[in-house]
């Protein structure tokens, strides 16, 4: 298809997306003390698995592999690459910076530039610092001045960078560690769940006027998981639908729409809504189980014209360890996109989750998103068949 229909804005961003401790290694934080902890190996031997599938240790060693990435990058034909930078490696201590850490990311922010790959840095991608923890994590009001600090050192240290998320997915982060209990700090308590939604609307206030008083030149947003509820007929089946849209996919923003320039957003999630949720038919399911439903990323992008800011798909991708629906998923959703993009919705890039097979959280190295696959005693990135389809869409900037 090579018609006006299928072509992409002019300058539209291309990308792939990444998070610090899913792929740099090396790292001491709440997630890797979580992972070591005698309960979570005692949770996973008890389901038979092999903890050390879980524990993040060198990750796919990205910290000592900048050059790999960056040659996959251009072998993808981006213009642009979202990834994360570790606040527990920039201030291991409270109070505490280290500055090699912050040349290291320095280099690589230049090295991206260089090759005219455009770096769109989120600020805090899940994982906080133990000193952090030790405080009560985000339930600590106080973390709000603490992020400020970082973000407020972090910016003046990359005058460079234009695009800033400070957030990714604040939605799935409150609700995976204080409703559903999985992630770290693991606290399932409705309370602390509200406590720490609001102090990262905090946050993201502060760090937003932090950025802008650095330069306000800069394009600064949160990355929210938006996910589409989509009602089946009937009153109650709207009003379901209509009220977990208002509180899962706008309240956030809502919240921040004075201190945003851009919207980033993830999309994984179709949800059919039948008197009850995840009524959803399954056709096509990813390895985790997720529906693969490419239609939907369009009424989350048509929801997001209310905001009148420029959107980024900041991830949208899938666990695929055959390579057997990726290149099908990345054009339907591409398509879809389009569609949305000509009923009036800003949409500026698409970043592609994941560069790299990775560390997948609570699943451990056990599901692969990645575009590439790494070889984790060689540390050799492959490509899998569907980058070459994803480097033709990015090299012809249209489907
Ligand atoms: C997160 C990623 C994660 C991906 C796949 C997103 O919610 O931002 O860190 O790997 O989903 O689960």
């Amino acid at each position: 298809m090579n018609n006006s229909s299928s072509q992409f804005p002019t300058g539209f961003y291309w990308g792939t997306a990444t998070a610090a401790h899913q792929i740099e290694g090396g790292l001491t934080n709440d997630w890797s003390k979580w992972e070591k902890s005698p309960a979570r190996i005692a949770a996973l031997e008890a389901r038979g698995f092999n903890p050390t599938d879980y524990q993040s240790g060198q990750a796919v060693n990205s910290w000592n592999h900048l050059e790999a990435d960056i040659a996959c990058l251009e072998q993808l034909n981006c213009n642009a690459y979202r990834f994360s930078i570790e606040w527990a490696r920039i201030e291991p201590k409270e109070g505490m910076f280290d500055e090699a850490a912050i040349k290291h990311y320095h280099q690589f922010i230049k090295k991206l530039q260089e090759k005219g790959i455009e770096p769109f840095i989120t600020l805090w991608h899940f994982t906080n610092p133990l000193w952090i923890q030790k405080k009560g994590g985000w339930s600590n009001k106080k973390v709000v001045s603490d992020f400020a600090r970082y973000t407020k050192k972090v910016v003046s240290a990359f005058p460079e960078v234009k695009f800033w998320l400070t957030f990714n997915e604040p939605q799935i982060y409150a609700g995976k560690s204080y409703i559903e209990g999985n992630w770290p700090p693991q606290k399932k308590n409705i309370f602390l769940y509200f406590k720490v939604f609001r102090n990262l609307i905090k946050a993201h206030r502060a760090a937003y006027k932090v950025i802008k008083e650095h330069n306000p030149e800069t394009q600064v947003g949160v990355v929210v998981n938006n996910i589409d509820f989509d009602a089946a007929p009937g009153i109650i089946n709207n009003i379901l639908a209509g009220t977990i849209h208002w509180w899962w996919n706008l309240y956030f923003l809502n919240q921040i729409k004075n201190y945003q320039d851009i919207i980033g957003v993830n999309f994984y999630f179709h949800n059919r809504v039948n008197y009850g949720f995840s009524k959803n038919e399954n056709k096509k399911v990813s390895d985790m189980g997720w529906e693969l439903y490419p239609a939907s990323i369009k009424p989350i992008l048509l929801h997001l014209k209310r905001y009148q800011k420029p959107i980024y798909i900041t991830e949208n991708g899938l666990a695929d360890s055959k390579d057997q629906y990726r290149a099908w998923y990345i054009k339907e959703v591409l398509r879809y996109a389009l569609e949305a993009i000509h009923e009036g919705a800003d949409l500026r890039g698409y970043f592609h989750w994941s560069l790299l097979d990775n560390f997948e959280w609570a699943e451990g190295f056990t599901k692969n998103f990645g575009l590439f696959t790494v070889d984790r005693t060689t540390w050799e990135r492959s490509p899998r068949p569907s980058a070459e389809v994803y480097a033709q869409i990015v090299k012809h900037n249209h489907l």
